[in-house]
């Protein structure tokens, strides 16, 4: 009888790995890793492993902040929507978003990340944090990467948190007592040029004026027409600072790409963002924020097949800018809904 070897559909050798540039933090690292060495895997075999250790990478990517997987059997953008759905999480479709960058639907689950132009540098944040609906989790996957450039820097924001508590303190109490609240201009068509140029029809998913304001009346907006056709709203103060879970607080906002990159032909950069109560903010805390994100940032180099799997109350995203084709795809999950209220004054 001829010996028996293991038929090679029946599993993926997957190992965990520290990659260069890899941060460390107690006993967490940023962003944990899994590569796959099996090369002739197969797409079945990569979705039986996720679905097999489902639990666990949704709890290591809420424990590290990021969980990236490379080298897995997974080409294509239908691949990572399989990917995605063994994960076994609620869909949170982008149209159902309040986010304001134009993006195109690739299938049911996945969308382009920003198309923003090349040179477009898209500054720290959290998905949607700017809005009271936002994801939970946001996956990425790459489909093309760039010849130059294009990164994705991901930050630890429970890091970022503590450190800007050390140096600010005052600043960080303004934040925990009075949130924050937004203001942009959308036009009245899809602007692809800017990165926050999504029409306020299709980002209140309304085709009517009176359609407009009765949803912003219904988020607590306020809101302003202006020449054409385009509308300026802005948020009711939302929260800036979340505790995830108790003693783990993260600086869960869109403040550092409100102040650093709310401008295009509409928008004026000076008016993205203000403390609750209207006041504005103190520009040395926002260059100390911005400055702490930077020394934290890891620059995830995409190679073609690498999935992302982010807890985005956990770790903030950018992009970096490029030259070439980039094509990075994302996908959102886990619907949730926040809102502030202002501490009153002693
Ligand atoms: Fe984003």
């Amino acid at each position: 009888m001829p010996p028996t070897s293991e038929p090679v559909s029946a599993s993926l050798t997957i190992e965990t790995v520290a990659i260069d540039g890899q941060q460390t933090y107690s006993d967490t690292v940023f962003p944990y890793v899994y590569v796959c060495r099996t090369n002739d895997g197969t797409l079945s075999q990569a979705v039986d492993w996720v679905t097999d250790h489902r639990d666990e990478l949704l709890s290591l990517s809420t424990i590290h902040g990021a969980v990236l997987l490379r080298g897995f059997p997974t080409p294509t953008v239908d691949a990572f929507d399989a990917v995605i759905q063994a994960l076994s999480i609620q869909n949170f479709e982008y149209r159902n978003s309040l986010s304001n960058a134009v993006r195109v639907i690739r299938t049911q689950r996945v969308f382009s990340a920003n198309q923003a132009p090349p040179d477009v540098q898209i500054f720290f944040h959290h998905e949607m944090a700017q809005t009271p609906v936002y994801p939970k989790r946001i996956m990425f996957f790459c489909e093309v990467a760039p010849d130059h450039g294009g990164a994705t820097p991901i930050c630890r924001s429970d890091i970022l948190y503590q450190r800007l508590a050390e140096r600010c303190p005052e600043f960080i109490r303004t934040c925990e007592t009075q949130g924050l609240k937004y203001t942009n201009v959308m036009p009245g068509e899809d602007d692809p040029q800017s990165s926050m140029g999504r029409s306020w029809q299709s980002t209140l998913q309304v085709d009517s004026r009176a359609a407009a304001e009765s949803r912003l009346a219904e988020l607590n907006y306020t809101w302003q027409w202006l020449e054409d056709d385009c509308l300026k709203a802005t948020t009711p103060p939302l929260p800036a600072i979340k505790e995830v879970v108790p003693g783990r607080k993260t600086f869960f906002n869109q403040l550092i790409a409100a102040y650093c990159g709310w401008s295009d032909s509409r928008n004026d950069l000076s008016e993205a963002i203000r403390h609750g109560d209207g006041a504005p903010l103190d520009a040395g805390a926002v260059q100390q924020a911005i400055n702490i994100a930077d020394e934290l940032a890891f620059d995830l180099a995409w190679q073609v097949g690498d999935v992302v799997l982010i807890d985005n109350t956990i770790a903030m995203h950018a992009r970096r800018p490029f030259k070439g084709t980039r094509k990075v795809v994302a996908s959102l999950a886990d619907r949730c809904t926040q809102a502030f209220e202002p501490a009153s004054a002693a």
